[in-house]
């Protein structure tokens, strides 16, 4: 079997490391493996029971690789991945620089998989938020088109990397031990998330919503090719270590009954479906380490006869990020 040299960019982050666990758990043909990270710092990553020590990427190092990997920053994948492209080599970019980009493939394999191409050397994978919502309703907007999508996210710490978790848990520790949550001088959030919970996920624009919320509704509309559909959302940050949760509200423009949504839900791919209503999803139960997106709680809404609403589960750091990554390079080297 052909192997393929593999670079990890961000090798000691969060998403970095649940990437490597997957390389090796999905037995991806790793040839060469190299590890990257800020250099700021030394670090060791474990890959298939071997150390190797992280350094800071440069091309030259970076070219010898069939497949990279970006799960470090925005900064860094546009310093590299479209050189690196160019010259190339398969970029599976985890970060926002390129989602939007003309010409370059947004992709959940499994909702617009034939966008990647031989000729695309540059992928992108979506925001770990809307990844759900993208998946859950992939069948759903193919058969019965949906116009409308109103979202309120349930965004756990773990979604904005390795220090914001250090953040959370110093700040229970600091609870514990003196009975109030401290404000921390470097935290990561704008307010403390400990037993606490905001609706601000991203800076604000003029209108006043949240870089997150834009992002949702600009990857949505790019991932389904409908520019059509009017999305809406509030992002919600919550004390949750990892797993994204999304209540969904959405009308149609074809006619549709529970029964027939209930039956696209079934044969979606990358779904699991949850028909009785006290089978719900939850994020430490269904978006920890977990392969595929949950949805339960389907219901028509009380608001319009064409309105429904669906709760929602997945891992953000494996739908959300590294096995989506994994799971496109699965798919290039049979391109
Ligand atoms: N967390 C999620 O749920 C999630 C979901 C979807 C997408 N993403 C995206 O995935 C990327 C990584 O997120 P994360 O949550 O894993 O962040 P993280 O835990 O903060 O890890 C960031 C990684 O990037 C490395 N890095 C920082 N600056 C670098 C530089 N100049 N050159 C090379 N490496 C550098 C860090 O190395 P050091 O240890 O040396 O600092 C670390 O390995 C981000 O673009 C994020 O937007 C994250």
């Amino acid at each position: 079997m052909k192997k393929y040299n593999i670079a990890v960019v961000g090798a000691s982050g969060m998403v970095g490391g649940e990437l490597l666990g997957l390389l090796e758990s999905r037995r991806f043909p790793v040839g060469e493996f190299y590890a990257f990270n800020s250099g700021r710092k030394p670090a060791r990553v474990i890959f298939r029971g071997k150390k190797y020590a992280c350094s800071a990427p440069s091309f030259e190092a970076l070219r010898k690789a069939d497949i990279a990997f970006f799960v470090s920053n925005e900064e860094v994948s546009e310093k590299f991945a479209p050189r690196l492209a160019a010259a190339g080599v398969w970029c599976v970019d985890d970060s926002s620089q390129f989602r939007l980009a003309a010409g370059v493939p947004l992709v959940i394999p499994e909702v617009n998989g034939a966008e990647l191409k031989p000729a695309r050397r540059l992928i992108a994978g979506p925001n770990c938020t809307l990844t759900g919502a993208a998946v859950a309703l992939a069948g759903i907007h193919r058969k019965f088109r949906v116009t409308e999508l109103r979202i309120a996210t349930y965004q756990a710490v773990s979604g904005a990397g390795k220090a914001a978790m250090r953040c959370l848990e110093e700040e229970l520790r600091g609870y514990f031990k003196t009975g109030r949550v401290p404000v921390l001088k470097d935290r990561k959030f704008p307010h403390p998330i400990a037993f606490n919970l905001f609706p601000q996920v991203g800076g604000f624009d003029a209108a006043g919503n949240t870089g997150e919320e834009n992002k949702v509704e600009a990857e949505l509309k790019k991932i389904w090719g409908d520019s059509r559909v009017k999305i809406s959302c509030t992002s919600v940050r919550v004390p949750v270590l990892r797993g994204h949760s999304l209540a969904l509200w959405f009308k149609t423009a074809r006619p549709c009954s529970p029964a027939a949504l209930r039956a696209e839900l079934r044969r979606t791919d990358g779904l699991a479906f949850f028909e009785k209503p006290e089978d719900y999803p939850t994020p430490l139960k269904h978006g920890d380490r977990t392969d595929v997106v949950y949805a339960g709680r389907l219901r028509r809404a009380k608001t319009a006869a064409n309105e429904y609403q669906l709760w929602v589960v997945s891992d953000n750091l494996y739908k959300g990020a590294a096995l989506n990554s994994v799971q496109i390079a699965e798919r290039i080297v049979k391109l």
